[in-house]
Order: structure tokens, then sequence, then C-alpha cells
């Protein structure tokens, strides 16, 4: 995924994580990579990936570089799950969506998702794929920095996760 944001040229940065506290450590990673937008943005983690390749994993790693205390658990059955934050003195909220049983534009726009999207708050979405063309309409025009993060099996434990970054 090459592209053109404002004259900055994005690349695609790849690396093998061999267990779960690596994929955390990663989404740390990447959250710090993009930190310094979070005043100005919204960022987006869009988080690809089959069954099991570790998108919670690394939600909850995001959880933990935005410093919180409370269990990030999978959002399947609520759709979205949210957690206050405050890092450097700024509050914000984490919002953990999973887009798995959504089947509509309409239906993302009825759980309010445009409303979620401020500078300051951190969205990660589980399943992104199943929406794409209602994300590009919700976010449109809106204050919003997408990463996209894929996620794949190598073997049991080692897990594939490629980002888009700047060069
Ligand atoms: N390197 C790794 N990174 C992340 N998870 C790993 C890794 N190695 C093994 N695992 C295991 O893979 C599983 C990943 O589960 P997780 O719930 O994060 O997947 P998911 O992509 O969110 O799946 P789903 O599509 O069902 O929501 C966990 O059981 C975890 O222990
Ligand atoms: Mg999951």
């Amino acid at each position: 995924m090459f592209g053109l944001d404002a004259g900055i040229i994005l690349i695609m940065k790849t690396i093998s994580t061999l267990n779960v506290r690596e994929t955390k450590k990663l989404a740390k990673r990447i959250f710090r990579e993009n930190k310094k937008e979070l005043a100005q943005k919204c960022l987006i983690f869009a988080l690809q990936g089959e069954l099991g390749t570790g998108k919670t994993q690394f939600a909850k790693g995001l959880g933990r570089a935005l410093r919180i205390k409370k269990i990030i658990v999978s959002p399947s059955f609520t759709l979205i799950r949210e957690y206050p934050f405050k890092i450097n003195g700024e509050k914000g909220i984490f919002y953990h969506l999973d887009a798995w049983r959504i089947e509509t534009p309409e239906e993302w726009l009825a759980l309010g998702v445009k409303g979620l999207i401020k500078p300051g708050n951190v969205i990660a979405i589980e399943w992104p794929e199943k929406g794409r063309e209602t994300w590009n309409k919700i976010f449109d025009r809106l204050p919003v920095k997408i990463i996209w993060v894929k996620l794949e099996h190598e073997d049991r434990d080692r897990r594939k996760i490629s980002w888009n970054s700047k060069k």
C-alpha cells in the first residue's frame, strides 16, 4: 500500500512477531509512531486479518499504550466497547469495534460511529474490510488518520504484521 498523504510518502513496514507479547509491543510501537497526530486527529487502527491472527491482542497492546487499566476484551457481541484514557494529561476515549456481524453501511451509521470521531480519540476496528466503502463515507472530511494493519498467520505462534508508516 503506497500512497501520498499531503506530500508524505507512505510505505508498508512488515515484522514477524513470535508471541502475543511481541504483538502487543508492536501495537505500542505503532501507536507511538502516530501519537503526535492525536492532538489534531482521531487515530483509527484498521485491523485486518483472519480469525485468530491477533487483532484483539493488538487492541490490548493499544490499550496498554494508552495506559488503560481495564481489561480490553473482544467486542464481538457488543460491537463497540469504550475505554476512557488519559495520557500526558490529555483525555480521550478508546473505542474497540468488531465489524464481523455488520452487514450494511446503514448499520454502522445507526450505531453512531460518526459521533465517535474526535481529535484525541483512538478507534480500533476488527474486520474493517467488511465496510470499506462505509468507512470512506463516514470518515470523509473528518479529522482522522487511518493506520491499516494487516495480520497473517505464519505458523502456530508466528504472525506477519504489516502496517502503513511514513518513510
Ligand atoms: N504472535 C502472536 N500474536 C498474537 N496472537 C498470538 C500470537 N501467537 C499466538 N497467538 C494466539 O493467537 C490468538 C489470537 O487471538 P485474537 O483473539 O487476538 O485473534 P483475532 O484476530 O482477534 O480473532 P477474531 O477474528 O476471532 O476476533 C490468541 O489465542 C493468542 O494467544
Ligand atoms: Mg478479535
